[in-house]
């Protein structure tokens, strides 16, 4: 079975997640690619039997141009994801291939009672566009804006991969 993980980052944290989730659904025997939503194809045309799509969290969802280029700023530098977030890559389809298979992740800071993540926005529109979930939006955590990510994030992207593996040949969430 074929898996594509789609990620955007900017400083590097989420494609981190998005590698380590790789392994675990490789782990799980899948064949899995990994692209950078900037160089990703297009979502309807997709032939895979799951998709994940990751995703930093800025300002409380999905990037936006502005929010990409706070990101820049921060570092004096490019960012990875410079000119296309997940947000633009989701709204440029009208529906994602019939029975496509998706799991959504993000990557935030640690902070109490915030009232959003990427991961939601990510799952709401990709349920809008027709695809079914086999499992609930994860987080994963990192210091600070620019990270690196907490102790124990890519053991635990790892697993989430290896569980993802699994569903997909199991029950569903819906
Ligand atoms: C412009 C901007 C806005 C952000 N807004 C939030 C936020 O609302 N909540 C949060 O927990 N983290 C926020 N962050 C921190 C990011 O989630 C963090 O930079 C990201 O997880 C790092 O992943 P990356 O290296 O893949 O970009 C923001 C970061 C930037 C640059």
């Amino acid at each position: 079975m074929d898996a594509l993980v789609v990620f955007e980052s900017m400083f590097g944290n989420t494609q981190a997640v998005a590698e380590a989730v790789a392994e675990g659904l490789a782990a799980g025997s899948m064949r899995v690619q990994v692209c950078e939503v900037g160089e990703a194809p297009a979502l309807d045309e997709l032939s895979v039997d799951l998709l994940v799509v990751g995703a930093p969290t800025h300002a409380f969802g999905l990037s936006r141009p502005q929010t990409r280029a706070e990101a820049a700023a921060r570092t004096g530098g490019p960012v990875i994801s410079a000119t296309c977030g997940v947000r633009e890559w989701l709204a440029a389809v009208g529906r994602v291939p019939d029975g496509l298979r998706v799991a959504a992740f993000d990557t935030h800071v640690q902070i109490p009672m915030i009232p959003g993540w990427a991961s939601h926005a990510e799952e709401k529109r990709l349920r809008r566009l027709g695809a079914t979930m086999v499992d609930g939006a994860c987080s994963f955590y990192v210091h600070g804006y620019t990270g690196p990510l907490l102790d124990g994030e890519l053991d635990r992207a790892r697993g989430w991969g290896e569980q993802l593996a699994a569903n997909v040949g199991g029950a569903l969430v819906g």
